[in-house]
């Protein structure tokens, strides 16, 4: 029989959980006992990384997207959804904005449209760097030569989530893809030099705790320097509207062992866990998290970049975000990093 004392010995001597262990951790249900391991959690992210809290800015300039992952209100069979593209000088009037309020990382995020070209692309990151901002991108699968370029124009980050480690889940979900054709894109990304943001989605329509442990394990093996971890979210205008939601308990389980696992890994509070409890967030750093990502679309396409149904943040200006952002993690005891976030391999370098 296992017992969670041993395990969290055998941890603190060693820094590793077999799968068994991991199994055993995400099963927790006794409140003192999930408390414990969140707060080990904090204590493993303090350690490491310390009152550090990023934050990052997103611009969703598209919710155009060719594909169909059954899960997502932006996907192509959505024929109820308006759809905007921002023009690349709203874009960069969007961003500009965001680097004179201070933020350090730029996110760039879209459905995978193709209106924008690689040079298109390329140009704009080149143009964020030239603000002095980090550039992630969060463009989806795309062509290896598409990367590339990117990278030479500058980009910093490239954020691909694999979703679920679940091969046959992962193609139910993305009918025209394969888990293999993701982890392929990732680890070219890796060795095109990008710092590397993946993750999964939790409590998915048939995904157990053993996969659970597996999607852990994965981003471990691809020693992520970024993973999200957010709970899956049913869109009424998907095949999975009538699903079960992912529950607050389990993203939060699932984000503290990540963060035992990967030390040093950058761990988004997400949107999603944000979405899910409105005091998601703040849970979320409180379980091992140190990032928060900020939406700094303009008001007027927020509610449009509809992937999961009451996304957080939906009209709130990005000045305000800001602050609500600024005041949660002083009420933490935390600070907001003035630095730029950069992989802390890199940033120690
Ligand atoms: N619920 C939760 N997260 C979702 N995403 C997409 N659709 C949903 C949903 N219904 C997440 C995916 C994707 C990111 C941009 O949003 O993890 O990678």
């Amino acid at each position: 029989m296992m017992v969670l004392q041993e395990i969290i010995n055998n941890y603190r001597a060693t820094g590793e959980l077999s799968h068994e262990e991991i199994v055993f951790l995400l099963g927790l249900e006794k409140p003192d006992e999930v408390g414990g391991l969140l707060a080990l959690a904090n204590e493993v992210r303090e350690k490491h990384l310390g009152p550090d809290v990023h934050l990052r800015g997103i611009i969703e300039f598209s919710n155009h997207c060719v594909r169909r992952c059954v899960y997502c209100g932006l996907c192509y069979g959505n024929r109820e959804l308006k759809r905007y593209r921002m023009h690349p000088y709203e874009i960069l009037d969007t961003a500009a904005g965001a680097v004179e309020m201070g933020f350090r990382t730029i996110v760039l995020q879209s459905g995978e449209d193709f209106h924008y070209t690689n040079d298109m692309i390329a140009c704009l990151v080149a143009a964020v760097k030239k603000m002095g901002a980090a550039v992630t991108l969060s463009l989806g699968d795309r062509p290896q030569a598409a990367y590339t370029s990117w990278k030479a124009a500058g980009a910093d980050r490239y954020l691909l989530k694999f979703e679920t480690s679940d091969t046959l889940l992962y193609r139910q979900l993305h009918p025209e893809s394969t888990l293999a054709r993701r982890l392929k894109n990732l680890t070219y990304l890796r060795d095109l030099g990008y710092q590397l943001g993946s993750g999964n989605m939790v409590g998915l329509p048939g995904q157990t705790i053993t996969s659970l442990a597996n999607d852990i394990l994965l981003m471990k093996e691809l020693s992520l320097d970024m993973a999200g971890i957010g709970p899956f979210l049913p869109h009424p205008a998907t095949p999975l509207g009538k699903a079960r939601a992912g529950t607050m308990e389990m993203t939060l389980k699932v984000l503290a062992v990540t963060r035992l696992l990967l030390p040093r890994t950058h761990l988004p509070a997400t949107t999603a866990l944000g979405s899910v409890q409105e005091d998601g967030r703040r849970a979320g750093l409180l379980a091992g998290a140190n990032v928060l990502m900020l939406n700094l679309t303009p008001v007027k396409y927020r509610a449009l970049y509809d992937i999961y149904p009451a996304k957080a943040e939906a009209t709130s200006k990005p000045q305000q975000l800001k602050e609500e952002a600024e005041k949660l993690v002083d009420e933490l005891g935390r600070r907001v990093s003035s630095g730029y976030g950069h992989a802390v391999k890199i940033e120690y370098q």
